[in-house]
């Protein structure tokens, strides 16, 4: 197959109105808190059992398009010796894989930060495709403070993103374009919102420069919200009104999905912001990449156990469903 059928492949797999994408990709810090906050001990055999637990929830396919793996995942099988990207692909979930390599800060743009990762990056995408990875996701973080993101970190940070998604495609892989302003802080939705269009416009014009599809790539920004520490929290409506407006402004519209990191908001805040996103009009399909507002419930029910099994995957799966039906602007609350 060309490059170009598999990247058009890929996109028509993972691209549809009711589905959206779970973030799976936590790396061994991350993960290692994750579980300490259930007080499991975090083990290769724990990751594995915890992931494939997770991809073989029965119905996931239904509500789930895509699953962004870590690279760890991606050599791992299930106790039966199904390879879990493959397992994901049985129940109609296309695997990706997150390939930065985590981030430190910026030299020259105190309290900036960047992403590490594509030196060797053309050699490791294509091990991760022999390996069943169709996508992949890099994440460049942006911290609001009074002066960060500065103008070197914001045109840094999209020079990455850029580099990174013409990679992929030259490679046959869907590039996920992360651009993360963080919501820690005290500031409010409106410093949010200016710090975002700033990001995403910096973004799209490196993505130019480089030539990058967009036809072919997925946009996973954060929402418009008010600070984590501002006393003044804005309301969905307010939330959906301005992510509408940046990204009216600053996203074209061939890319052909957005799909949103969660970012630290609870799994509910998170479904109902996307249900609000879905009530308007938009040129792009508006859906999920959540990490920790997917898997939230779900790690809480395993805590560690093989005998919550069950009770794990049930979790997840009402989480997948609600966005779906938010996904499509049909959740209501009461169906918590
Ligand atoms: P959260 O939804 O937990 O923010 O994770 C998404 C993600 O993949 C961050 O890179």
């Amino acid at each position: 197959m060309s490059i170009q059928t598999d990247l058009q492949n890929c996109i028509e797999d993972m691209i549809d109105d009711s589905r959206g994408i779970l973030a799976a990709d936590e790396s061994s810090p991350t993960i290692a808190k994750r579980f300490a906050s259930i007080g499991a001990e975090s083990t290769e055999e724990m990751r594995r059992q915890y992931r494939s637990l997770l991809l073989s929830t029965d119905g996931l396919g239904e509500y789930i398009c895509g699953v962004i793996l870590f690279e760890e995942t991606l050599a791992q099988s299930t106790n039966n010796g199904q390879s879990l990207p493959q397992l994901a692909w049985s129940n109609r979930i296309v695997p990706g894989i997150k390939v930065d390599k985590g981030l430190g800060d910026l030299p020259g743009a105190p309290g900036d930060k960047i992403t590490f990762g594509l030196d060797g990056l053309a050699e490791r995408l294509v091990g991760y495709k022999e390996q069943g990875a169709r996508f992949a996701k890099w994440r460049e973080l942006y911290p609001i403070t009074s002066h960060n993101p500065t103008p070197l970190g914001l045109s840094a940070n999209a020079e990455m993103l850029a580099r990174y998604a013409a990679q992929c495609q030259a490679l046959g892989v869907v590039p996920i374009v992360e651009p993360e302003v963080l919501m820690d802080g005290e500031h409010d939705i409106n410093r949010c919102h200016v710090v975002t269009e700033k990001v995403l416009r910096s973004v799209f014009e490196a993505l130019a420069r480089h030539r990058v599809q967009l036809e072919l790539m997925i946009l996973k920004p954060n929402m418009v919200l008010s600070g984590k520490s501002c006393p003044q929290q804005a309301g969905t409506d307010e939330v959906a009104e301005r992510t509408l407006q940046v990204l009216k402004r600053t996203v074209p519209a061939a890319v052909p999905s957005i799909n949103f990191l969660s970012g630290g908001m609870t799994p509910e805040q998170a479904t109902e912001n996307l249900n609000s996103l879905n009530q308007g009009q938009a040129p792009w399909q508006l859906s999920t990449s959540y990490g920790r507002a997917l898997q939230e419930p779900a790690l809480k029910a395993w805590g560690g156990s093989s005998n919550n099994g069950a009770a794990c995957q049930a979790a997840l799966l009402k989480r997948a469903r609600l966005n779906s039906l938010a996904r499509q602007g049909k959740y209501d609350s009461s169906m918590e």
